[in-house]
């Protein structure tokens, strides 16, 4: 299938692993010429061949130098915004919401909805211009929100109350804006030494390949393993693509059937 992206332009949040790596791939692949920005440049991302920023984008100011980076490097034109970036490791697993302190609410908001708003506001009159597409990457656990850290899940409901808002702005403008909403996906997320997944098996009593092998069937993932970052790269880029010209405002859950709700 030709997605029509080639000679398009592209910034992935949160591209040096996980997700984002794996979307900065298939847009490269694609033909897109794409800048990646996270904390630090993996040889994984060096090696796609995207131009990379490092930046801490839970930095208020960090967002606008990353797209006035990217836009130098892109010859000025913007087609695709992925607004990836995000986690939820600031909270340990079955804290009560009396454990968790201002810093976590913040910090997790920073990351998960203020990091996507201000990019967003820095490179919207580009998108205008190029009639281009904002896809963010949200999580399931924003419709279940009592089976992750209370912090993440709500400052996920927000990127999906943001993207719905300002996709009913902006379509009449010619910029579609939608949602990819993961459930548990194999990344550093959950594998990573330090990461959410190492406190959850702890929290568990168990090494965290015991934990990975347990959780899908305990979550009511129907496929019985987890998601590939790739399966979810793929959703994005045809979002991105004009193949999806009449998906605005939507919000593509791809949870394994983890959701029972009708
Ligand atoms: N994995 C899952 O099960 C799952 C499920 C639902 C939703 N999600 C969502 O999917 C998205 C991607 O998750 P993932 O699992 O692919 O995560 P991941 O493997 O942990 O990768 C996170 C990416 O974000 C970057 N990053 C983290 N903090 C950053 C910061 N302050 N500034 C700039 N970059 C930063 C990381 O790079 P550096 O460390 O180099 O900065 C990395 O490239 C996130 O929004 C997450 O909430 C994940």
């Amino acid at each position: 299938m030709d997605l029509k992206l080639e000679g398009k332009t592209a910034i992935v949040t949160g591209a040096s692993k996980g997700m984002g790596l794996a979307t900065v791939r298939a847009l490269v692949g694609e033909g897109v010429t794409v800048v990646g920005a996270s904390r630090t440049v993996t040889p994984e991302l060096a090696e796609t061949g995207a131009y990379t920023v490092a930046a801490d984008l839970s930095a208020p100011d960090a967002p606008s130098r990353v797209v006035s980076e990217a836009l130098a490097r892109l010859g000025g034109t913007l087609d695709l915004l992925v607004n990836n970036v995000g986690g939820g490791d600031s909270v340990p697993p079955g804290a009560g919401f009396l454990d968790v302190d201002e810093a976590s609410w913040q910090s997790t908001f920073e990351l998960n909805l203020f990091a996507a708003v201000r990019i967003t506001r820095a490179a919207l009159p580009a998108l205008l211009q190029a009639r281009g597409a904002i896809i963010n990457v949200s999580s399931d656990a924003a419709s279940r929100p009592a089976t992750a850290p209370l912090p993440y899940a709500v400052a996920k409901a927000a990127l999906n109350a943001f993207g719905k808002g300002i996709s009913e702005e902006l379509g009449p403008q010619g910029v579609r804006v939608n949602t990819v909403s993961p459930a548990a996906t194999r990344t550093a997320l959950w594998e990573g030494e330090q990461s959410f997944g190492a406190n959850v098996a702890a929290a568990m009593g168990m090494s965290q390949r015991q934990m990975i092998e347990a959780m899908p069937a305990q979550m009511g993932m129907l496929t019985g393993r987890f998601i590939e970052p790739e399966e979810i790269a793929d959703a994005i880029v045809y979002l991105a693509s004009p193949l999806a010209s009449s998906v605005h405002g939507a919000n593509w859950v791809i949870d394994a059937g983890v959701s029972k709700t009708v």
